[in-house]
């Protein structure tokens, strides 16, 4: 099994009955090789440096019932909100302070923001934060529609692929949602321009190992600029409630997997990954992980921003994650840089 591991390293490819052999007979003493390769390849292209995204949730409100999510429209129970400009703005010159240049602004499908308003907030922080970076995260829409965030300056786009077997695609979702349409996204973003990132979750429901080989060939086909990898974890106002959640081990492995198969991605530990054990953020970093992505949002807001149930730093202030995150990652020897921290090819 090393061999497959040098062969990933050397090629950053390897064929799909080997990655179904990988992960299929990964164990501690395998992972720990393959952790020391993916940092290898992180240190090689960039250092022990972590870049932080502010990121911003902006409105809980979606259009969309996908199974696993706590935001669905069908969850009745979640209470809505949405920020206003002037409080995005505000979470911005909060976050500059703190030393992000990048922010991330994710939220729900929601109607309430048409692209008029999008483009008048994202060219208002533009103007406002010049040197820094929008990153945006608010599903599918039309390639006009990105074109045109993207001539008002956000120039990155996080959307998750979720999955990528049509089957499995079908059992996350609700049939008004399919992979093809999400493909069709993630290639338009691509051509506009954007630093485009995709992703899914470890552990989903109905997930096999040849789930996982998919999703690595899709990410090798797409060539993201960024990869969001976290474990499912239940919420339990979903019809994925009593679902069991995804575990650290095999959401680390994936780190590593995707770290030699892509060297210079961007590859965040996740919130996620924080939420299902303690010190879940630092070890995806030592598995090849190289963004932290802490909450900007007003605690107002976190609170009911809830994806999966036993969020982490929902009682927290912005600052606290800042230094939290920081000190964390000093104890494993990393740090965090006051950068916009682009893509390598984007330099
Ligand atoms: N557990 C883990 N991640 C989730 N997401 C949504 N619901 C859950 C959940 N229950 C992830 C999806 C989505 C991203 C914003 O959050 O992958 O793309
Ligand atoms: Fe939020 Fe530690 S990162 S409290």
């Amino acid at each position: 099994m090393k061999q497959l591991i040098d062969k990933l390293y050397e090629t950053s490819a390897l064929t799909p009955a080997e990655y179904k052999e990988l992960i299929e007979h990964r164990n501690p003493e395998l992972s720990e090789y393959l952790f020391e390769k993916a940092r290898a390849v992180r240190i090689k292209n960039y250092g022990h440096d972590v870049y932080i995204r502010g990121l911003i949730e902006f409105s809980n409100y979606c259009r969309n019932d996908c199974y696993y999510c706590g935001i669905r429209r069908s969850n009745h129970k979640a209470e809505r909100y949405r920020l206003t400009k002037e409080q995005i703005l505000e979470c911005c010159l909060i976050g500059y302070d703190l030393g992000f240049r990048t922010f991330v602004l994710q939220g729900g499908e929601d109607g309430f923001f048409t692209d008029e308003k999008m483009v008048d907030i994202i060219s208002s922080i533009k103007t406002d934060f010049p040197d820094c970076a929008i990153t945006i995260s608010f599903g599918e829409k039309s390639y006009e529609s990105y074109k045109a965030f993207f001539d008002a300056g956000a120039e990155r786009y996080l959307l998750r692929h979720e999955t990528a077997s049509a089957d499995h695609y079908g059992r996350l979702h609700p049939k008004s949602l399919t992979l093809d349409k999400r493909k069709q996204c993630l290639y338009d973003l691509k051509e506009i321009g954007y630093q485009v990132g995709c992703g899914f979750m470890v552990g989903s429901p109905y997930q096999t190992i040849d789930c996982l080989v998919e999703d690595l060939l899709f990410i090798k086909e797409l060539k993201p600029h960024m990869v969001g990898i976290g474990p499912f974890i239940p919420h339990h106002g979903t019809p994925f409630a009593d679902k069991e959640a995804g575990t650290l081990e095999l959401t680390l492995f994936l780190l590593g997997i995707i770290r030699l198969m892509l060297p210079s991605v961007l590859l965040p530990a996740t919130t996620a990954l924080g939420t299902i054990h303690p010190k879940g953020r630092e070890l995806g970093i030592l598995a090849g992980a190289n963004v932290v992505m802490p909450n900007l949002s007003p605690k107002s807001a976190r609170q009911k921003y809830l994806l999966y149930d036993n969020k982490i730093c929902t009682g927290d202030e912005a600052a606290e994650c800042r230094y939290c995150m920081e000190k964390r990652l000093e104890s494993i020897g990393y740090k965090v840089v006051v950068a916009r921290g682009d893509h390598k090819s984007f330099k």
